[in-house]
């Protein structure tokens, strides 16, 4: 178990029952979440950060990743240049190395990204019209085939949208083969990998402005025609030139109002101290208060790590120690702190039975389509609250579940992973499975301790 979530639960005295229903409120009164991940989990979020491969190997990096992170985006693994260096060949190894290790470590992967106008491999920009097309589908295609059931949400389009008052695509050779280009693309993306939750990501899109009303009109139009589109990423790179925006929640409110997803996909903040703390917990709650946005990704661990490392941007200094934004991140996220105060003498014991300190319900829900399902599990802590739990949900026959998320499987056994056994008296965590198959009806049952 997470050395954060272990529990003092040894001072229980067996025989005395007014000893063990203070333990039971105790535990419920517990330590908030003390990593970004949990805390977020907690909330039905995921927190997330960019990853390099290279950087896997130091161990101040990779501790801190698998301790905070519970989603994690190639910052270049995964870009065309990198994928298919030269026009049908592909190459995987950066990008599959943090796959595995985000597979070992129960992290999930945001893919980033299929089609950019930037980080093209020299072939690719030598190609125009329908040669160019034909190899941007192609390639939409093998990358999200090689990854299948094994990305959480892909970025299918990146920075598609030009800067300025234009309101219009920016200008680029994927743009000249037709304005039809992106949602070529994400068909292509969904026909590859049809559990993958689809992305359209760009930056100085967080407030409202002519470059995010022309998003919002194309993301609309698609919903409208039944492209395949289930979320938007706003990369949210601020400085004191390009701010939090004041709108910022209420922009992604609109956007979750289409019916998408929307997602926090690049969040760095420059500055230092109170002023760069203040500006992280606005981000933070104002993707709290937007029900539909489901996580948030910060792109780097230290502020050494950061493509603008000048700035320090990020919420670990270069020798990996938390930084005031940090902590008013974790704050906003709910974690970090007691979230009641235990009781100041023990509860008296009435002749009803004491509330167990344990107890959870888990519910599905299915996605299913021709020939496989994703099935997303919550698991919601009753009055005690959990430090662990098992779900039995009884899989059908004949199907094969292919990956599975935020859980360890033992057949239609699911026990909580390091980061989310620990639920506060009536939040809850999700877990998730994506199989072949046709899953029916999955009535999932929940055990706490
Ligand atoms: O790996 C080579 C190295 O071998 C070489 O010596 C060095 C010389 O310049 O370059 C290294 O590659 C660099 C790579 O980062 C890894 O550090 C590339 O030149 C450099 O262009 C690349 O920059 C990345 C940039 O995207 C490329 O467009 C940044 O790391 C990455 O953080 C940044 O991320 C983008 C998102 O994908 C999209 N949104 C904006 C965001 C920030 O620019």
């Amino acid at each position: 178990m997470d050395r954060n979530r272990k529990r003092a639960l040894g001072a229980a005295g067996a025989g005395a029952l007014a000893v063990v229903v203070a333990v039971g409120i105790a535990s419920a009164a517990d330590a908030a979440a003390s990593t970004l991940h949990a805390a977020a989990a907690e909330k039905g979020r995921y927190f997330g950060t960019a990853v390099a491969a290279y950087k896997l190997s130091d161990s101040v990096y990779s501790t801190i990743l698998d301790r905070e992170f519970g989603m994690v985006t190639p910052e270049n693994e995964m870009k065309w240049d990198a994928t298919e260096p030269s026009q049908g060949s592909f190459s995987y190894g950066s990008a599959d190395q943090i796959v595995a290790h985000a597979q070992a470590h129960g992290q999930r992967v945001r893919g980033h990204a299929l089609a950019w106008h930037q980080q093209q491999p020299g072939w690719a920009q030598n190609l125009s019209g329908t040669a160019l097309r034909n190899a941007m589908v192609n390639h939409v295609t093998q990358v999200a085939t090689h990854y299948k059931g094994k990305i959480y949400a892909w970025d299918v389009v990146n920075e598609a949208f030009a800067d300025g008052g234009g309101g219009g695509r920016r200008d680029s050779s994927l743009q000249r083969t037709g304005n039809d280009w992106i949602e070529v693309a994400f068909r292509a993306a969904r026909a590859a990998d049809p559990a993958a939750k689809l992305c359209y990501n760009d930056y100085n899109t967080d407030g409202q402005n002519a470059k995010s009303n022309a998003v919002y009109a194309m993301v609309s139009d698609f919903k409208a025609r039944g492209v395949p589109i289930d979320c938007v990423g706003f990369q949210s790179h601020f400085n004191s030139a390009s701010p939090v925006p004041s709108d910022y929640q209420a922009n992604l409110q609109r956007f979750a109002d289409l019916g998408l997803d929307v997602q926090i996909t690049e969040l760095d903040i420059e500055g230092s101290g109170s002023a760069q703390a203040d500006n992280y917990r606005r981000v933070t709650e104002a993707c709290l208060a937007v029900s539909r946005c489901t996580g948030m990704t910060v792109w780097g661990i230290r502020d050494s790590d950061s493509w603008r490392a000048s700035g320090t941007p990020l919420l670990f200094d270069g020798n990996g120690n938390k930084k005031a934004a940090y902590t008013s991140t974790l704050t906003a996220l709910g974690g970090g702190g007691p979230t009641s105060s235990p009781p100041s003498s023990p509860p008296v014991s009435s002749s009803s039975p004491p509330v167990p300190s344990g107890g959870c319900t888990a519910t599905a829900s299915v996605n299913q389509w021709q020939g496989g399902f994703v099935v997303a599990v919550r698991v919601t802590a009753g009055s005690g609250g959990t430090n662990a739990w098992t779900v039995t949900m009884p899989l059908p026959s004949g199907i094969t579940v292919t990956n599975s998320w935020s859980v360890t499987r033992n057949g239609n056994t699911f026990t909580n992973v390091s980061y989310n056994g620990h639920i506060n008296p009536g939040q809850y965590t999700e877990f998730g499975l994506q199989a072949t198959g046709t899953a029916g009806t999955l009535t999932p049952t929940c055990a706490a301790s």
